[in-house]
């Protein structure tokens, strides 16, 4: 297993849609181990492919707490065929450091997918689990958080990020 590196806002391949997984073999299990010991270490609850420079339809997510066995969700190929509701959570990102903000999104959703190992399975998912997929979906579709809020938050994104990697000594 190895640790990844997790590209940063704005770097510009966070904006590049992430293209179907056909090959269901070895070297995407690889991937996928390697994503989860990249988000546990973090520490984040989901991670996108294309986080780490793989563009491909792939995100891993699990909300589970401290105090709770590890839940580790693979979604290859994704497909949300269902919203309904809304709900407003601040969400925070691996690829935004320092920075967290209310966002709207569906309160339920129903999503298709595939595990690692290409077997298809379908979920339903309400909460924190129902934000995380709606989140990491965006990634592979090039979206981020910061596209889903207005101007002002916008800036306020920008700021808490830049501020984070001031603070990390990594950027000016
Ligand atoms: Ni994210």
């Amino acid at each position: 297993m190895a640790l990844l590196p997790i590209l940063k806002y704005p770097d510009p391949r966070l904006k590049e849609p992430a293209l179907p997984v056909t090959k269901f073999d070895a070297e995407l299990e690889k991937l996928v181990e390697d994503m989860a010991e990249t988000m546990y270490a973090a520490p984040g609850i989901g991670l996108a492919a294309n986080q780490v420079g793989v563009l491909l339809r792939l995100f891993i997510i699990d909300i589970a707490s401290e105090d709770e066995p590890s839940d580790l969700k693979v979604f290859v190929n994704p497909e949300i065929v269902e919203l309904t509701g809304t709900q407003v959570y601040e969400e925070g990102c691996l690829s935004f450091p320092g920075a967290s903000e209310e966002i709207k999104r569906a309160a339920k959703v129903r999503v298709r997918a595939q595990d690692q190992k290409g077997n298809p399975f379908e979920l339903v998912a309400d909460g924190l689990l129902a934000v995380a997929i709606q989140h990491e979906n965006d990634h592979i579709n090039g979206v981020l958080m910061i596209d889903k809020v207005n101007p002002l938050k916008r800036r306020k994104i920008s700021r808490q990020v830049h501020d984070a990697q001031v603070r990390a000594g990594d950027a000016i």
